[in-house]
């Protein structure tokens, strides 16, 4: 019986290439992909939304700031020349946003946002615009007075075709169980 005997290179080598494994594993570990809530509210209905799916899901929270917050003239939506009136009615206008957060740990993102003229507010746009969202799952959740979300899901869908829009959900109503039910699915 010959017992073969390992040179220092060989038990390097070897040792090397657990050491190799043991990072690769780390590394994974540290990438972990997350999942996001992030939402713009002007009123805190959505906010409040916000919070409760993180609660619930076990999930991050970002809040999509406008540079200059809304007041309430800016939100009345009976006067055509308030500010929200005047976003809404042009296509281009992408209100600036305070502050934009690193996205790359997510690969799902709740985006809540109140409905406004049937659609998103325009300053989801700029947050759509200002980053980077290849390869993500994002899920529109959304108050409203009534309208449904639907045509704010696919508004977003139409206007950005490159990026992966799921079914939205309107959560004026909600229990945390319907919550649950909703993110597990
Ligand atoms: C400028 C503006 C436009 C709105 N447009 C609609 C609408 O088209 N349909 C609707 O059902 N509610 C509409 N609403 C009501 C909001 O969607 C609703 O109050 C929402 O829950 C507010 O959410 P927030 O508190 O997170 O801002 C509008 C509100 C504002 C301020």
């Amino acid at each position: 019986m010959c017992k073969k005997l390992c040179t220092f290179a060989e038990i390097m080598k070897c040792f090397m290439k657990k050491l190799v494994f043991f990072f690769a594993v780390m590394g994974a570990m540290t990438v972990q992909a997350k999942t996001l809530v992030a939402y713009f509210s002007a009123t805190g209905r959505t906010k409040a939304v916000a919070q409760d799916i993180t609660r619930v899901g076990g999930y991050d929270l970002w809040e999509i700031e406008a540079y200059e917050p809304y007041t309430a003239d800016d939100l009345n939506w009976r006067n055509r020349q308030s500010r929200s009136s005047v976003e809404m009615a042009d296509s281009t206008e992408r209100p600036t946003i305070r502050i934009c957060t690193d996205l790359r740990p997510y690969d799902t993102i709740y985006l809540g946002f109140p409905v406004w003229w049937g659609i998103c507010p325009r300053i989801i746009q700029s947050w759509v615009e200002n980053n980077i969202l290849d390869g993500k799952v994002l899920v529109p959740f959304a108050t409203s007075g009534s309208s449904p979300i639907e045509p704010a899901v696919e508004f977003l869908r139409n206007t950005y075709p490159e990026y992966n829009w799921q079914d939205g959900k309107l959560l004026n109503d909600y229990t945390d169980d319907t919550l649950r039910t909703w993110l597990a699915r």
